[in-house]
């Protein structure tokens, strides 16, 4: 043992030593300390410990007393799973029988029914609690089964839902009106498409734009022409972030492709900046301004809920600071700086990120809501950046086509949207909306105090959090219970409610209503049994050695 000791600390002794005397070794050191140390920050450790992690499952023993509860709280939930079950399952009956025939061939819903919550409780879970996941009708922010069950749309469409659902069929309709007589002309364009780059160069303050299918192809987009420009090979993503599915943006598990020219470096941190200032291999840096609210964490899904150490809150000032930082490094080091505000644009303010945290960035992606209620992605960018082909060298392109790109359909519901957006009704949305929204997640809070519920909630915007201030295993139940209580959420869970701006006070006090008493119930239900010697840590502990004992 002290062999081994003497060892590491004379290897460590010898790479200081080198990162003094050799810069490239210097650099290699500073990058590893600029990654954050949990597996978030190592993407490859996190695909090797990802293939090693047993699958196991809970039996009915196990489900309901995993935590050591006593007696009298595990036949408490007993009884309670078995009358949410038989709730639903009568309740939602039709929208249930649909869910599960069309389950059969339909992967996504398999492998959302399955990642709703921590996998050891899954397979017990989907046996006895089904969601239903049909809708016959919206209504406002009202969603209805197939069942005539209404609930209040909690999901935001994954974000695409700003202004709420009867903004979006009104723009829609429009787009459809005004695009039906191109049919389905591709290559040459709509009259919509002039428009909408005008606006977008307004907006974005950029000289360029590209039109896409996908926020993820806008951002895979950006990506390469950041490569092709700078002639330097690495993107420089944050720990957690979000930017998509494809291979460079997401290179930790979920890939089965082995990370490659990405660093995933730790955001609001000073050894991240050192690394931009030292390394001269980094084409671009990608920042998601959603991480503002949980920076370095990834996005806070029930399946992971395994304890209550999720933690989130946004400091509007901190986050600014950081964004300048970020702004003045790029411009120094001739790095491109991309804003992908997929998922904020447009939430925040009519500029997006870059008008609400006061930073320009070199590119910037949108998407979702910007297609009015059709799917798009878009690249905005400064001219040098955009083009796709130089000069002096014909054969050296940065090659991006796609069929569907600027379907004139898209463009023309985008044209409504961006027109909207100029309305004084949208403009009154806009004017207070951070205030309105912060007061709105103050007063839910106080409510979720005074009901006396380990519950609280962050906030950026409409965007918001759920965590849990007592050390649990059960967090992850809240879901059903919300949904029993009439709240659809996505299935990502309680990590993720995302509301349409379209909430009006009355809407708001109904949800909040509605959400404490179904936290007062999972509470009575005993799921929130408390040991006082029992703290995230030694939860976690807990679950570590079950899965050692799978595999040993
Ligand atoms: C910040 C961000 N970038 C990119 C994407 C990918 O967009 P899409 O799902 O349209 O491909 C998302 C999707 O959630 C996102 O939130």
């Amino acid at each position: 043992m002290d062999e081994t000791y003497a060892l590491s600390a004379m290897a460590l002794a010898t790479l200081a030593t080198l990162a003094v005397a050799l810069p490239a070794a210097r650099r290699r050191l500073e990058l590893s300390i600029a990654k954050h140390p949990s597996l978030t920050g190592h993407a490859r450790m996190a695909r090797r410990v990802a293939a090693l992690l047993p699958g196991y499952a809970y039996d009915a023993d196990r489900f309901f007393n995993s935590d050591q509860a006593p007696a009298e709280a595990v036949s408490r939930r007993r009884a309670a799973l078995q009358r949410l079950s038989t709730l639903f399952s009568q309740r939602h009956a039709r929208s249930l029988a649909l869910t599960r025939q069309a389950a059969a061939g339909l992967s996504d819903l398999q492998f959302t029914s399955a990642y709703r919550v921590p996998f050891q409780f899954s397979p017990y879970l989907r046996q006895h609690l089904q969601v239903a996941s049909f809708v016959q009708q919206v209504d406002g922010v009202i969603v209805t089964d197939l069942d005539g069950n209404p609930f209040y749309d909690l999901t935001g469409s994954y974000g695409v839902n700003v202004f709420g659902h009867e903004f979006y069929k009104r723009v829609m309709a429009e787009g459809a009106e005004r695009a039906r007589g191109h049919g389905v002309l591709l290559g040459a364009y709509h009259p919509a498409v002039a428009f909408n780059v005008e606006r977008l160069r307004a907006i974005s303050g950029l000289d360029e734009v590209s039109f896409h299918m996908s926020g993820t192809e806008a951002v895979m987009q950006a990506v390469r022409l950041a490569r092709y420009h700078t002639r330097k090979t690495h993107l420089v993503r944050f720990c957690g972030a979000y930017h998509g599915w494809w291979e460079d943006v997401q290179p930790g598990p979920g890939n089965p492709v082995k990370p490659r020219d990405t660093y995933t470096l730790k955001e609001m941190d000073a050894d991240t900046l050192r690394v931009l200032r030292t390394r001269s291999d980094i084409a671009c840096v990608l920042v998601n301004p959603l991480q503002g609210l949980h920076p370095n964490s990834a996005a806070p899904g029930d399946s992971t809920l395994v304890d209550s150490s999720r933690r989130a809150g946004f400091d509007r000032a901190a986050y600014t600071a950081w964004l300048q930082q970020l702004r003045e490094v790029c411009t120094a080091r001739g790095i491109v700086l991309i804003f992908d505000e997929v998922f904020l644009g447009f939430r925040l303010a009519q500029g997006g990120a870059q008008a609400y945290f006061g930073v320009a960035a070199d590119m910037v992606t949108y998407g979702k809501t910007l297609g009015g209620g059709l799917p798009v992605g878009v690249v905005c960018g400064k001219r040098t950046l955009m083009k796709r082909y130089r000069e002096d060298r014909p054969a050296d392109i940065c090659f991006a086509r796609g069929t569907f790109n600027a379907h004139p359909q898209v463009m023309c519901a985008m044209q409504v949207f961006l027109e909207q957006l100029e309305t004084p009704a949208v403009q009154a949305i806009y004017a207070g909306l951070d205030a309105r929204w912060n007061a709105r997640a103050a007063q839910f809070n106080q409510q979720l105090l005074a009901a006396d519920v380990p519950v609280q909630v962050a906030n950026i915007g409409s965007v918001w959090t759920v965590s849990y201030t007592q050390p649990a295993r059960y967090n992850w139940m809240l879901q059903f219970y919300l949904r029993a209580h009439g709240l659809a959420l996505s299935w990502v869970g309680t990590g993720r409610l995302v509301f349409s701006l379209d909430y009006s006070d009355g809407d708001f006090k109904e949800v909040a209503h509605r959400f404490v008493a179904a936290c007062r119930e999972m509470q009575a239900d005993g799921w929130w049994w408390f040991d006082p010697r029992r703290t995230n840590r030694t939860i976690r502990r807990g679950i570590l050695r079950e899965l050692l004992a799978q595999r040993f």
